[in-house]
């Protein structure tokens, strides 16, 4: 029996995990031989002696992977470490080096992620969620809600991989000029009308629209920040569904007070771990974060809790690839999705 321990689960996990299991023994495309324990809490110190008689591991986003928690999985013997999310920058890399395997899910639905960034821009531009609580309260006013055509409008788009792609295209489809930048130029994209790549430095004073889709890195983090915010139209409307810290926030909270950021949509944050994915609306539980607390409470800003991959597609994508990751990793010794 190979004895999996799932951090971070919520209800919906559970099921689509259970069901791509269930499937894939039906498909006999994997043995039925795995036991799926699930453990609600985040990973950390305390919590990881959950993992003790584990064969596989598997985090979420914003578990954090570091050398205390690496030592324990090692002292437990675990044998696998499977990341059910693309992402693996909470993970130190670098200490667990080739002490355990890790593997990860690199693509579930670009889809899921573009359109939700696309739902932060419709939504950011025109205001209808805030016409939507309006209307509720029997007030039909228009006070504050103008927003500009996309159509004919520019957006810079910063990674223009899976997802950024995917993105790019919907933009197309809404008449807009795109202009991207990337390290590496994607040939296809370049095919398309009225898309081109430019250099970062052209891309911030060109768009009307800058929507991020490149991985946290040494090299993007901050790649956001008072500079390069300074060089960009007055008024441009910032999204970013990639990872929090590639925004000094405290640079675009100042930036959106003095009107130089006209809005922004934010699925991710750079101190979301404390608070993302729960429910923290009790009294007892202030928003502590002053930046946070902040962003909450202005008008032209959108914030999701990292719900970008929150699709039924994705959910099932992820939950498959996680187990068949496993499988393959028993059955055959072949690690296909290694980070
Ligand atoms: P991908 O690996 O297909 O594409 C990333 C692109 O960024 C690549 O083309 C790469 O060359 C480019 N890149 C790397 N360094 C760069 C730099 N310095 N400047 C500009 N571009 C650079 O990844 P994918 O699937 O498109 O995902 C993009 C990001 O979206 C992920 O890294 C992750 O952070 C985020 N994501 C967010 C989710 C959410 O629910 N909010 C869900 C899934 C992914």
């Amino acid at each position: 029996m190979i004895n999996i321990s799932i951090f971070d689960t919520k209800p919906h996990d559970r099921t689509f995990l259970k069901d791509a299991l269930a499937q894939l023994v039906k498909e006999k495309t994997v043995s039925p031989d795995m036991e799926l324990h699930f453990i609600k809490d985040h990973a950390n110190e305390e919590t990881i002696s959950f993992a003790k008689d584990s064969d596989v591991v598997c985090f979420f986003v914003n578990d954090i992977i570091n050398a205390p928690l690496i030592d324990k999985l090692v002292k437990y013997g675990v044998k696998l470490i499977a990341m059910r999310c693309a992402g693996f920058n909470n993970v130190d890399l670098e200490y667990l080096g080739d002490k355990i395997p890790i593997v990860r899910v690199p693509e579930y639905s670009p889809h899921a992620v573009a359109e939700h960034a696309l739902a932060l821009l419709m939504t950011i531009n025109r205001k209808t969620h805030r016409a939507y609580n309006r209307t509720r309260e029997i007030n039909f006013s228009l006070d504050g809600f103008l927003g500009m055509d996309l159509y004919g409008k520019t957006c810079g788009v910063i990674g223009t991989g899976k997802i950024g792609a995917t993105f790019i295209k919907l933009m197309l489809g809404l008449g807009m000029k795109v202009i991207a930048y990337d390290v590496y130029e994607n040939e296809e994209l370049k095919k398309l009308e009225n898309f081109s790549y430019v250099d970062l430095d052209s891309l911030f004073p060109l768009s009307d629209v800058i929507s991020l889709h490149c991985p946290l890195l040494p090299t993007t983090r901050y790649i956001i920040n008072s500079s390069t915010i300074n060089r960009m139209k007055t008024g441009v409307i910032l999204i970013n569904t990639s990872r929090g810290s590639l925004i000094h926030t405290r640079d675009l909270v100042q930036a959106l007070i003095n009107g130089k950021v006209g809005a922004a949509g934010l699925d991710v944050y750079e101190e979301e771990a404390a608070y993302f994915f729960e429910d923290r609306s009790s009294t007892e539980n202030v928003v502590k974060d002053e930046v946070l607390a902040r962003l909450l409470g202005m008008s032209n800003v959108l914030m999701t809790s990292h719900q970008s991959f929150f699709t039924k597609e994705a959910l099932f994508n992820i939950s498959k690839t996680t187990i068949n990751n496993i499988h393959l990793f028993f059955d055959t010794g072949e690690l296909p999705n290694k980070v």
